[in-house]
């Protein structure tokens, strides 16, 4: 599907996201590991988050959607699964991809097979496959390193691991592989990546120990009590409308019940430092609570300025980062972006697909080994964009088309689908105030 954004006057009024992606997987998938019922409210329904609730019905969780809210009836951290033997479609979701198999390498003597689209096929699963391996797991992928994965479970012992690269995904993976294994086992990371899943299983009553030496450590744990959850608006999703209504001029919207965990704040703050103008309650870095932070931003448009973004900030901005390429775009002198080799592993390669992307529509950027470079000109001239299958990358092509002179043609624009299915809608609402 093709989708035209012609160059657009101000955005005004405000905007609630949708609920957060990450938080919506976890709030399901720890759902299903509790006893007793979960019910999660503002949950995302989004093909991705979709695809983990198909899954946990496959492997024996209740999951009954009401008007407002969803009810997981789990089968307990321990509990029997079904479908042993089958497989299980995660879609196109790395999230499900590699958290979901900490929980199966627990369940010794069951075997599942995890495969998806195209675009997770290509999406590396070594990571996983290491760590739940050296715990007791039976572990197989195709070529060693990509889907469909095996994973046989296995009576799983606490492991000290440390990530090769920063990745949310796989310290959960290892973390709820932890909750089932005999003894501590404990992660380091070398940079923070999100901590929705620390944060999620504390308010659940697992038990984490923070060393001096940058390792977390969780226990072995009987049971999960969850009680309730309430998914606050995504900011990764909301990334979108603060970086449009920076970018075009007489802009100020209001973006509410928003995420402000510090962990997946780094993009507001790279924006604020090209010269952004947003306000709002940002969590301190480095808090570490069972609360997930929700506010407001309030954002108004203003010039820019180039900045360099390290490779400590990647983490904390990863699925941001192309938004820093179209807002390098219409800054003033150079934006630099550095150690984003992960891009090059999401759902499509975003180094390239970015650096095409926004160079095909007049931007003057280059890759680098592991970044790119963007020298900021007037602006951006239009032209068409392929989304990839990228649901982030068609986004950026609509934000684009409506900061340019001539307007973007997206190809693609149904990947928004995957998390933000009422984009469109929202787009015409903050045009039309
Ligand atoms: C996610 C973590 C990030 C992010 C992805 C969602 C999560 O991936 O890019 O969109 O929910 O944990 P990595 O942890 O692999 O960097």
């Amino acid at each position: 599907m093709n989708r035209r954004f012609e160059p657009s006057g101000p955005l005004r009024g405000s905007v609630t996201p949708p609920a957060d992606k990450s938080i919506s997987h976890r709030a399901a998938l720890f759902g299903a590991m509790t006893d007793e019922p979960v019910t999660i409210r503002n949950y995302l329904f989004a093909e991705d988050t979709l695809s983990t609730l198909t899954a946990l019905r496959v492997l024996g969780a209740g999951v009954d959607m009401r008007e407002d809210e969803l009810v997981l009836r789990g089968v307990g951290l321990r509990g029997a699964l079904e479908a042993t033997g089958g497989t299980l479609d995660v879609g196109n979701s790395g999230t499900l991809l590699r958290l979901l198999p900490g929980w199966l390498a627990g369940h010794a003597g069951g075997v599942w097979t995890l495969d998806g689209d195209e675009s997770i096929r290509r999406r590396p699963v070594d990571r996983i496959v290491e760590p739940l391996a050296l715990m007791g797991a039976a572990v197989e992928a195709r070529e060693g390193r990509l889907p469909p994965l095996k994973i046989g479970g296995g009576r799983l012992t606490g492991i000290e691991y440390e990530l090769p690269v920063a990745s949310a995904q796989v310290k959960s993976c290892v973390l709820i592989a932890g909750l089932l294994a005999e003894g501590e086992t404990c992660v380091r990371e070398p940079q923070p990546s999100r901590d929705h899943t620390e944060r999620m299983l504390l308010g659940a009553q697992a038990r984490f120990a923070h060393r001096d030496d940058g390792f977390v450590c969780i226990s072995h744990l009987d049971e999960l009590e969850l009680g309730e959850v309430t998914v606050p608006g995504d900011p990764s999703s909301a990334a979108f409308w603060v970086a449009a209504a920076t970018l075009i001029p007489d802009s100020r919207i209001v973006v509410d019940s928003v995420g402000l965990n510090w962990t997946r704040a780094g993009f507001f703050r790279i924006a604020e430092r090209m010269g952004a103008v947003i306000v709002g309650d940002l969590e301190e870095p480095g808090t570490f609570v069972a609360e997930e932070p929700v506010g407001e931003l309030d954002v108004a448009s203003a010039p820019l300025e180039g900045t360099e973004v390290t490779a400590a900030e990647i983490p904390i901005a990863i699925d941001e980062i192309p938004l820093v390429a179209l807002l390098g775009a219409f800054a003033e002198g150079e934006t630099v972006v550095r150690g984003a080799d992960e891009l090059r592993v999401k759902e499509s390669d975003r180094i390239s697909g970015v650096v095409e992307g926004l160079g095909g529509l007049g931007a003057d950027i280059e890759a680098t080994g592991d970044g790119f470079v963007v020298r900021g000109t007037d602006g951006l001239r239009g032209g068409t964009i392929d989304s990839r299958g990228d649901h982030r990358l068609a986004m950026l092509g609509a934000v684009a088309g409506l900061a340019s002179e001539e307007g973007v043609e997206v190809v693609g624009m149904e990947a928004v689908a995957i998390s933000y299915p009422g984009f469109e809608r929202d787009l015409e609402r903050l045009l039309a105030e």
